[in-house]
């Protein structure tokens, strides 16, 4: 077992995959969530939300060393009874889509509490996404004055901004492209440091640790996320610059960008738009605090309204395509914000059936391999959920394509041919082969005009 035991104050994605990484390479976790079910669920080796490898890795620390992982609801007993407490609690958006900071005020408090009554130092890291100064002049000051000792002196003080992005959250934690440490001081970034070469051993010579002060620390994860967001959206706007003429295919032109060895091509796939929950709920955190310090950010104002604008513009494609379809029957194809997953928030689906129905589309079958229920949640009797996609496609007018999953990639034109009553298909996130479809049905993808 590892000479430092860890609490993991919060359960979510962040929290759980770590908790179960750490516990399978013999370091004893105390989780901990007030939700007494999750806990019950997690205690009995069950992950209580699906991720991909996380049940597996559940199920063995559960047969090899169930000690080493147990989840408490009690997190002033969970941050006595270890060395170091990682702060993973979520920071959602407001109304006003500024950061809601409240899970990590209590968090704070509660570590406040427990320190009170302990003597031992101890080392706490903030790992949620939080905008900067909020681990020194939030975090820090509820701790000292809950428990009236001293940060650098009785306690330490990291920032370690995460970057997992869903569906691969296990993966990214055992194979991260680097390691930041933000510390209040040299001793705090040094046993972070420490626990990570434990961790993760020769895994650390294609890893560097970057080590800095907790307020850069923080802002690099906006700066990850604000920098993927605006990458993305400038390969929808030169999607929508492709189709300004005939015969200019962005993904080909995107391609040639990519290769550039400055640039590289990830996240540089057109389409519907953006979605889940941290690209939104960060670009809109980071321009709330701007602004609040006086500088509003114009870039990323550009960034999220074409992001928007997308859903409006396949709406658009789809009646060039199909006529008007007020009256007739659409077809989405896909609902989850991405593919491997249920998750809907902020998914482009919404923005699309919002648009159709301010035009008065009001017939919508939705289908989703995994996200039907979740979407329901979401979006109610807005659409209906078919249980197939030849539910889905039956009698309909336009197929528009949102989520790209592989259920979706082996269709044929023949498919939609097949079950339609007028075989549209708007492909909105390049997945067809633009040549085989534009010449076998009515055909529009996202980034690309007919040949002349
Ligand atoms: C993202 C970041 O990748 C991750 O580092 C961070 O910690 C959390 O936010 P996630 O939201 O899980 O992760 O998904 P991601 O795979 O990044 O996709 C986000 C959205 O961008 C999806 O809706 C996806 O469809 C869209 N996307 C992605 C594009 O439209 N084009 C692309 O080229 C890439």
């Amino acid at each position: 077992m590892y000479k430092y035991s860890v609490s993991i104050l919060g359960t979510g994605f962040i929290g759980l995959c770590s908790a179960a990484c750490f516990a399978d390479k013999d370091i004893k976790v105390l989780a901990s969530t007030h939700n007494r079910k999750k806990a019950a669920l997690i205690n009995d080796g069950k992950a209580p939300f699906y991720e991909a490898d996380l049940q597996e890795m559940m199920d063995n620390i559960k047969k090899n060393n169930p000690e080493f992982l147990q989840c408490l609801t009690d997190p002033i007993k969970a941050v006595l009874e270890t060395d170091i407490s990682m702060i993973t609690q979520g920071t959602p958006m407001r109304k006003d889509k500024s950061i809601d900071l409240g899970f990590i005020e209590s968090t704070a408090r509660e570590i406040g509490e427990a320190l009170k009554t302990k003597d031992k130092y101890h080392l706490v890291v903030v790992r949620s996404t939080v905008v900067p100064g909020t681990t020194r002049n939030l975090v820090s000051k509820i701790i000292e004055e809950v428990s009236g000792k001293q940060p650098g002196i009785d306690y330490g003080l990291c920032m370690q901004p995460e970057f997992l992005a869903e569906g691969r959250s296990i993966e990214d934690t055992l194979q991260p492209d680097r390691i930041v440490i933000g510390e209040f001081d040299e001793k705090s970034g040094a046993m972070l440091q420490e626990f990570y070469e434990y961790f993760y051993g020769d895994h650390l010579e294609n890893c560097p640790i970057l080590r800095m002060n907790l307020e850069s620390a923080e802002l690099v994860k906006y700066g990850n996320n604000c920098l993927l967001s605006t990458k993305i959206t400038y390969a929808n706007e030169f999607a929508n610059f492709a189709e300004l003429v005939p015969n200019v295919d962005v993904s080909q032109v995107m391609k040639g960008v990519g290769l550039d060895y400055r640039i590289n091509s990830r996240f540089l796939r057109a389409g519907v738009g953006f979605g889940g929950s941290c690209f939104h709920k960060d670009v809109n955190a980071i321009k709330a605090w701007s602004k609040s310090k006086g500088y509003p950010s114009r870039l990323l104002e550009a960034v999220l309204d074409i992001n928007d604008d997308q859903a409006i513009h396949i709406v658009d494609i789809a009646e060039e395509l199909a006529g008007k379809l007020a009256g007739k029957r659409v077809t989405l194809l896909g609902l989850a914000f991405k593919p491997g997953t249920d998750d809907m928030r902020e998914a482009a689906s919404i923005r699309v059936v919002n648009e159709l129905l301010k035009r008065g589309i009001m017939d919508i079958n939705g289908f989703d391999p995994k996200a039907n229920e979740t979407a329901e949640i979401e979006l109610g009797d807005k659409i209906k959920y078919a249980k197939s996609i030849e539910e889905a496609l039956k009698d309909s007018d336009c197929a528009l394509l949102i989520t790209e999953w592989d259920e979706f990639k082996n269709l044929k034109p023949d498919d939609f041919k097949k079950h339609m009553k007028n075989p549209n298909l708007v492909d909105g996130r390049r997945l067809y082969d633009y040549d085989e479809f534009n010449n076998a049905i009515p055909f529009r993808a996202m980034g690309r005009i007919n040949l002349a």
